[in-house]
């Protein structure tokens, strides 16, 4: 029987240099969809499919993600004494929404680096990495579908998607078969391959089950695509041992890291909306877009 994922880590050290300048002092992770945090979004999907601790590595000038999930006293003080009740409701839930622990990743040295930071708070359990930039509309929450295959195989599970055209070179790419609908098994990966050399048209979403091996896996990674320690490398040393998944999410993703991606997921999200929805396809139907 798999061993229940209940942690999960979110790398948060990134500098976000996508989307300056409004990252230059901000972490993007706090950048709102209408508003409510990226990282908000992500870490509420992680709790949604059973995970209870939660691990955010962040680095310099990231703290106003730590005071997001503290208690505001002073907030809080003030919306009750105005009686605001369903806002005090609102943001004293977002402190209790799991226990979170945080680390720094010191220096900016990939993504399977940030995750090697993670290697106390996990110990020896399977866990859950979700990248807050990744952001996924769906019915059953992304994790939720990939803790299914994980518990269905016993084995690491990665999210993917497929990706048309050149864009593919933006991803982690996976060679892989199918071995029932939706699922695959992985033969190969490799991180942001050129458009000729992709095996296939199923990029890597940043949503990942790991075992603790993967730790080990990262020690043994030599810096790769960037010059970072990627965690594809990392998945791809970890493969020769052991088999991984990946699942294709129901769901519709958005690149929030991303100007353009950011603003289609905005606008998703805001027509979605009860309290706006309805005022805000009223205004998008008065642009003149021709
Ligand atoms: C990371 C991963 C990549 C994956 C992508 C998904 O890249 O390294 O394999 O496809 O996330 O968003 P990044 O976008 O951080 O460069």
């Amino acid at each position: 029987m798999a061993n229940k994922i209940h942690k999960a880590v979110f790398p948060a050290a990134g500098l976000g240099t996508r989307f300056l300048p409004a990252t230059k002092a901000s972490p993007k992770e706090m950048l709102p969809l209408v508003d409510k945090p990226l990282i908000q979004y992500s870490v509420e999907e992680a709790v949604a499919s059973g995970v209870d601790s939660v691990l955010i590595i962040t680095g310099r000038d990231k703290s106003a993600i730590e005071n997001h999930f503290d208690i505001s006293f002073e907030l809080e003080h003030l919306l009750k004494q105005k009686g605001k009740t369903e806002m005090f409701e609102q943001v004293r839930a977002i402190s209790e929404i799991a226990k979170v622990s945080y680390t720094r990743q010191k220096e900016a040295l990939g993504l399977g680096h940030a995750i090697l930071q993670a290697r106390d708070f996990v110990g020896n359990e399977p866990f859950a990495a979700l990248l807050a930039d990744d952001i996924v509309d769906s019915e059953v929450p992304a994790l939720r579908q990939m803790i299914d295959i994980y518990e269905k195989y016993d084995a690491p599970v990665i999210a993917t998607m497929q990706v048309e055209g050149e864009a593919i070179s933006r991803f982690g790419v996976i060679d892989a078969d199918e071995v029932e609908p939706g699922v695959y098994k992985i033969k190969d990966m490799v991180e942001k391959p050129a458009f000729a050399d992709a095996p296939s048209d199923l990029a890597i979403i940043g949503r990942y089950i790991f075992t603790p091996d993967i730790f080990e896996a990262i020690d043994a990674t030599e810096p790769g695509a960037g010059g970072e320690i990627q965690i594809t490398d990392a998945m791809r040393i970890l493969m020769r041992e052991r088999p991984f998944y990946a699942v294709k999410l129901d769901g519709v993703r958005h690149d929030a890291g991303d100007k353009l991606g950011f603003l289609i997921a905005t606008v998703e999200y805001a027509l979605k909306r009860g309290d706006l929805g309805r005022e805000f396809r009223e205004y998008l139907r008065t642009l003149q877009l021709d």
